[in-house]
């Protein structure tokens, strides 16, 4: 009997047991999906936070990184030594291996997206490329960081997951109103210029924008003197900054395509080329109505693989300022003024106070110079030429 009741309690433990074992097993299957939907069923491209780019040339190695900053300094510093930290690296690694190939030319691509956790959570999920010619193929690593915007602080994403699960509500109709200012496509229509063709005329270009804080100064300044140029944006900075390009092309500006996140595109697969331009081409669409016609490649690279898949005349350019480099107002307006010739395409970049800064002596002094300040397209059109797909321009000079 004492035997008996020996192993009826021994089940019944290993019952209780068996029984808890499934309860959380349950528990954390439900909770995967929570995760998993959280996560996915609401991916928001680039809608949080302001994204900040860094975009350097050099003669071994390119680096194009984007950044969300939620102007919460804690935040963003975590954010922004996470990056310089990850470029330092790189550098060093370039450097290491730049003896095998003097040819070679290294890449760092660091790319995000946002979504939201909870109301004042969010998570930032980067991916990094890192191409190095000691690397058979591109190495590809990705990062999730989870901040709380509320307590200006990083978390683990375990805090949140232990006692905030049950009340996770992801609003769709919340979320894409920050992702995207408006969803309608309406047409644009830009202004009637004025262009006497036998007058000297010359095409400034920005690259790498759109960016509010520097891209609209060089915007007024350009409306003061009735002046236009060119803007080759990446379609990953369109988001959030759908003002700015429905501004440019209202006030008769060109908007020209440079990828979708600042990769090298003589290193992609053709495919990849194809997203890049597409996505791009799609993004400015959806806002001012109509496709870039001209395309500028990233880091001024192509080759003859590149010529024959872009579908689109490319545009490089005859005065390089180098402002990316020098970051100095004088240099780089000195550089345009002393260069300047009929014909001329500038080569600059929307994303630095210093270029914004230098375009304010730039425009009126070209004016003053009798020079109109034209868009790309209008400078082709002026000297009767018609651009070929797949074909390289630097300038157009008076034949
Ligand atoms: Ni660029």
């Amino acid at each position: 009997m004492k035997k008996f009741f020996y192993i009826l309690t021994l089940a019944i433990l290993i019952l209780i047991l068996i029984s808890c074992k499934l309860i959380q097993r349950s528990q954390s299957a439900k909770e995967d999906t929570l995760v998993d939907n959280m996560i996915y069923s609401n991916p928001q491209e680039k809608g949080l936070g302001e994204i900040e780019s860094i975009i350097e040339y050099g003669h071994r190695a390119v680096i194009g990184a984007h950044f969300p900053i939620f102007e919460i300094d804690h935040i963003d510093s975590i954010t922004r030594d996470m990056i310089l930290s990850t470029i330092h690296n790189f550098k060093t690694l370039s450097k290491d291996s730049s003896g095998n190939n003097e040819n070679y030319k290294s890449e760092l691509n660091i790319d995000y997206r946002t979504y939201e956790i909870t109301n004042n959570i969010v998570g930032v999920e980067f991916t990094i490329l890192e191409d190095l010619s000691t690397y058979s193929q591109p190495d590809v690593t990705t990062i999730t960081k989870t901040y709380d915007l509320k307590n200006k602080k990083p978390i683990q994403l375990e805090d949140i997951y232990l006692d905030e699960i049950p009340i996770i509500v992801v609003s769709s109709q919340d979320t894409s109103d920050i992702a995207y200012e408006e969803k309608n496509t309406t047409i644009i229509p830009g202004p009637t210029r004025n262009i006497d063709p036998t007058m000297p005329m010359v095409a400034l270009t920005f690259d790498d924008g759109p960016n509010k804080n520097t891209t609209i100064p060089i915007l007024n300044t350009l409306k003061e003197y009735e002046s236009v140029a060119t803007f080759f944006v990446l379609g990953n900075r369109v988001p959030g900054n759908e003002h700015i390009l429905r501004r440019m092309h209202s006030e008769g500006s060109e908007i020209g395509n440079h990828s979708f996140n600042h990769k090298r595109l003589t290193t992609i697969t053709s495919s990849e080329v194809k997203i890049q331009v597409s996505k791009t081409q799609d993004a400015i669409m959806e806002v001012v109505g109509t496709k870039p016609k001209l395309m500028r490649p990233t880091y001024g690279s192509y080759n003859d693989n590149l010529k024959s898949q872009i579908e689109m005349p490319m545009i490089l350019w005859s005065i390089d300022t180098l402002d990316w480099k020098s970051k100095d107002a004088e240099k780089v307006a000195n550089h345009v003024l002393n260069n300047i010739q009929d014909g001329d395409i500038v080569l600059m970049h929307d994303i630095y106070g210093s270029t914004a800064d230098a375009v304010k002596v730039i425009v009126p002094e070209l004016v003053n110079r009798g020079y109109q300040l034209v868009t790309v397209s209008e400078l082709y059109e002026s000297r009767g030429e018609t651009l070929q797909v797949g074909n390289i321009y630097n300038s157009f000079y008076k034949k």
